[in-house]
């Protein structure tokens, strides 16, 4: 077998598919929800500035005050629960990060300075803020996915939510926008199937 057939992690990514249908009444064990938290932390994001907050909804109120607010869609009150990946429109305020870095002596003040100048210079513009925030969010979520898929668990994307619902009812500050909400919880019936387009048809070598 191919060093690729063997590929554990290839093989997570190929078993994610966007499971729909859950097994009611089954409570996530907290070491397996914090570990999938973690991965989600340990994305890449720009600048490091790490653009995202999770909502974790898990109690029975909690999943009947989101159902309506996700149109209905079941998998949020039949999986163990729900993130709500957010992004951080205001992701420069996290460059404080820099300070670990210059505590342990792996980065000059004047340069940590410099670059919180140049963060802040960029995120004056809300377009940039925003495009940061989903785009890094995005990240994190994938790893939720992910990690989740190799603890066992299936999952499902939505993007299909009222965001001004979700953050009423849920009392989000503006700081952050509704990205996705991702259910997690052990599949009932597997996923619908889902053909992908050809690489011929998706992936360009050299140039247009
Ligand atoms: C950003 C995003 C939003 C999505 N929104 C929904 C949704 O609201 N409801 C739903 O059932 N599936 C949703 N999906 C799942 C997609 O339909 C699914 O990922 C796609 O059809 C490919 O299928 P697969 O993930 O099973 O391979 C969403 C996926 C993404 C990435």
């Amino acid at each position: 077998m191919s060093k690729v057939e063997l590929n554990e992690t290839l093989r997570v990514i190929s078993e994610r598919h966007a499971v729909k249908k859950y097994e009611t009444g089954l409570q996530m064990p907290e070491a397996d929800l914090q570990a999938i938290l973690k991965a989600a932390s340990e994305a890449p994001s720009a600048w490091n500035l790490q653009h995202w907050k999770f909502l974790v909804i898990e109690s029975e109120a909690d999943k009947q005050k989101l159902l309506p607010i996700a149109f209905n869609q079941a998998q949020v009150a039949e999986s163990c629960l729900t993130i709500a990946v957010l992004g951080d429109l205001e992701a420069n305020r996290n460059a404080v990060i820099y300070n670990q870095a210059v505590e342990a002596g792996f980065l000059k003040p004047e340069i940590r300075d410099a670059l919180v100048g140049q963060i802040n210079g960029a995120y004056q513009n809300p377009q940039v803020a925003r495009d940061s925030a989903i785009m890094n969010a995005s990240l994190a979520a994938q790893n939720i996915m992910l990690a989740a898929r190799s603890l066992g668990y299936d999952t499902c994307p939505m993007g299909g939510f009222n965001p001004d619902k979700l953050a009423q009812e849920f009392n989000i500050p503006g700081r952050y926008v509704p990205v996705m909400l991702i259910s997690v919880g052990k599949a009932k019936e597997p996923a619908r199937p889902s053909g992908r387009l050809p690489l011929s048809e998706t992936v360009v070598r050299g140039s247009f």
